[in-house]
């Protein structure tokens, strides 16, 4: 049964960045109050990139495609499938994957979508995973892209500073030699109203709420018991342990919830890729970018052993294996 071995990774941020000050001070002028201490001590965020109106996350996934594909030596003409994980999609349908897939001029690869919000990423990757050791593809284009920002509520300060936009992709291909190790996903649907966007099209109309609301606390604590039960539960899948990894590149949503999740797991900081700082949370985009931003300057490696997490909305969460 081959492996899927990833080989290679690309990402793209939109070029407007905010700053937190730059943020406070716009929030400001409705009344709304926040800092740059405030959000820096709660989150570690510093600033994030947010997409021009009118930019939809297809775009932004074709450039990190386009950046995967050039980093992996394939051509978008020998893929034989896409998935594309995100909760902004451009339409109800046809599926971002499908407008990627012309954008990138393959055709023929089956191209879907999988929306399991800030797990995303690591549900698409487990999927692909899955089509490659059955032999049904053989080189897989699995992307996270998000335009967050146009579903967050500006007037909400709990939520607004948290998110920002961005896409991340990563080219799988079949291989003897080990890739992908273990993967599991989970979801628990009773935990639904912690985290989501209750709103849809009804007679052609909105209906509902179109922002993002959530129980932060709820949520954060959902986030690192969950986390910690997947790094165990897929490490002991794969005969490994913990000890074993040379990467963790968890969602990146706070950087206490990564910091917490590094101790009660053991793993020194220094094993441990952080981008929230600067990218804030992309949602299905955080991983592929955390982990593009690692490969490329140098510190993920040929025989790393890296562990992915996703964790958010549904409630979902997740963790994939992979040797590089
Ligand atoms: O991708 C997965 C989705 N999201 C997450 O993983 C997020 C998980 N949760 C979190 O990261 C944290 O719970 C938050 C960062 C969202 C909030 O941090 P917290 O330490 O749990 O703060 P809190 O919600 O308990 O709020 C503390 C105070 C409140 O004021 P009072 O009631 O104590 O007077 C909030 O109103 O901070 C206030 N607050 C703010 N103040 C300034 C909330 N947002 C802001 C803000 N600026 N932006």
């Amino acid at each position: 049964m081959p492996y899927a071995k990833i080989i290679g990774s690309g990402g793209y941020l939109p070029p407007r960045v905010v700053s937190n000050d730059e943020l406070a001070a716009e929030l400001a002028t409705r009344q709304i109050e926040t800092s740059d201490a405030w959000i820096t001590e709660r989150t570690g965020i510093r600033q994030r990139h947010i997409a021009d109106p009118g930019v939809t996350s297809s775009q932004l996934a074709v450039k990190a495609a386009q950046h995967a594909l050039a980093d992996a030596g394939v051509s978008a003409e020998e893929l034989d499938l896409i998935i594309v994980a995100t909760s902004t999609p451009d339409f109800i349908f046809p599926s971002t994957a499908c407008l990627v897939q012309a954008e990138l001029g393959n055709k023929g690869a089956a191209a879907f979508d999988v929306q399991a919000v800030c797990s995303g990423f690591v549900y698409a990757l487990t999927t692909a995973d899955s089509f490659i050791r059955s032999g049904r593809a053989k080189h897989a284009l699995v992307i996270g892209a998000e335009v967050f920002s146009s579903i967050l509520d500006w007037n909400d300060r709990g939520t607004c500073v948290l998110f920002g936009d961005g896409a991340g992709a990563v080219v799988l291909k079949a291989s003897e030699e080990p890739g992908i190790l273990e993967a599991e996903l989970n979801a628990d649907g009773s935990l639904a109203n912690i985290l989501h966007v209750a709103g849809n099209v009804v007679d052609g109309k909105v209906t509902g709420d179109p922002f993002l609301r959530m129980d932060g606390q709820a949520v954060f604590k959902q986030a690192v018991t969950a986390l910690a039960a997947s790094a165990q539960s897929v490490c002991d899948k794969a005969g490994v342990s913990l000890e074993e990894i040379d990467w963790m590149v968890p969602h990146q949503a706070n950087v206490r919830i990564i910091n917490f999740l590094g101790r009660k797991l053991k793993l020194s900081d220094d094993k441990v890729v952080i981008t929230v700082d600067q990218h804030a949370n992309t949602s299905a985009a955080s991983v592929p970018l955390a982990f593009d931003a690692a490969r490329r300057d140098g510190r993920i490696k040929q025989g790393d052993l890296v562990l992915m997490q996703g964790v958010g909305g549904g409630f979902t969460w997740g963790s994939v294996l992979a040797r590089m």
